[in-house]
């Protein structure tokens, strides 16, 4: 295999919160390794369309701290077809690029697999979702930021509820994956929380909803925007429905969930996997996701990291019924 000399840098699906640590981290380790490097702006779209432009150290100054992505990011559907394909491939030759690293989550490492199995062109991916779904890696690059700013919220919000009596649903973000709502309803004490991963989990809720009335004052329910039942205006309303007495409130907290300065967990994560991916195609690597096990950096195929349904530890459900 010939050795690489000029990779392309792209982000792409939904943005998250350390995806310029992540740009930042590659353009500086391809500099360190006398690589040529370039970014290629909206992801697939920006290949695509030859909207690509050499990245100098300066190019990369003062992002590190900033949300978004400086390259912007886009979901393709031209990349979805052959042709998209090959029109993509004629402007990475055009310009030279010889290797890809692509960051994002499972839609944008299932192009990048299936490209580079057409072209056998050298492609690591770096996870970046606020969904921490992709397998073979404890942490994905945003999670940690969006769990933070879910908190934040969740905190505020029950203020209100404690003054008031009232019982609060709080949509967060999970279209496949309950991670943020598990996580976040057990930093904040929430009476329960509705993953995607078990399906129809409302009954018992309801069940604890009628026996729990007088318990407490304030209630918090954080469910994930993927959830079987419906989202958070559908659980409000079945629980309006089933106990009128309660003063009920829905909370959708939406895309603020993926932007925001990027925490001192993501900015790291990013750095380690920004650097590991460039060495990783130095290595030899491609088709692969690079992400960190314990503590340690690790390499697993794409076909592996797109696998679902994510790894939610569906054990610590239980500790919101004993910490609520
Ligand atoms: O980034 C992943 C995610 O946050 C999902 O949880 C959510 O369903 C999706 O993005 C929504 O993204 P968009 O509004 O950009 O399509």
């Amino acid at each position: 295999m010939e050795q690489i000399s000029h990779i392309g840098v792209y982000t792409s699906g939904g943005d998250a919160p350390g995806m310029n640590a992540a740009i930042r981290a590659v353009v500086k380790a391809a500099h360190f390794h006398q690589l040529n490097i370039t970014g290629i702006r909206l992801g697939y779209e920006g290949m695509i369309a030859g909207s690509m432009d050499a990245m100098s150290l300066k190019s990369v100054g003062n992002i590190l701290h900033r949300g978004g992505t400086i390259l912007k990011t886009a979901r393709s559907e031209e990349f979805r077809t052959d042709d998209g394909k090959q029109k993509a491939y004629r402007q990475l030759k055009r310009f030279g690029i010889d290797a890809l690293v692509a960051i994002g989550g499972d839609g944008t490492f299932t192009g990048a697999n299936i490209f580079s199995k057409m072209f056998d062109f050298p492609v690591i991916g770096i996870p970046a979702t606020i969904d921490n779904d992709l397998k073979g890696t404890d942490f994905t690059i945003g999670y940690d930021t969006a769990l933070n700013t879910v908190l934040t919220s969740v905190d505020q919000i029950r203020d209100t509820a404690e003054s008031h009596d009232r019982l609060f649903i709080v949509e967060v973000m999970g279209r496949d994956s309950g991670m943020i709502a598990l996580h976040a309803g057990i930093a904040a004490g929430a009476e329960a929380v509705l993953v995607p991963e078990i399906g129809d989990n409302l009954t018992p809720l309801l069940e604890r909803l009628d026996s729990a009335r007088h318990v407490k004052s304030s209630k918090i329910l954080i469910v994930a925007e993927g959830q079987e039942v419906g989202g958070g205006f559908e659980i409000g309303r079945i629980i309006k429905e089933k106990f009128p007495h309660y003063d009920t409130r829905v909370s959708i907290l939406g895309h603020m969930q993926r932007g925001g300065s990027p925490s001192c967990s993501d900015r790291v994560l990013a750095s380690r996997l920004g650097v590991a991916a460039v060495e990783g195609l130095l290595e030899g690597r491609s088709q692969e996701m690079v992400g960190v096990r314990h503590h340690e950096i690790t390499y697993v195929p794409l076909d592996q990291a797109i696998l679902q349904p994510s790894e939610l530890n569906l054990n610590m459900l239980n500790l919101i019924d004993i910490l609520s």
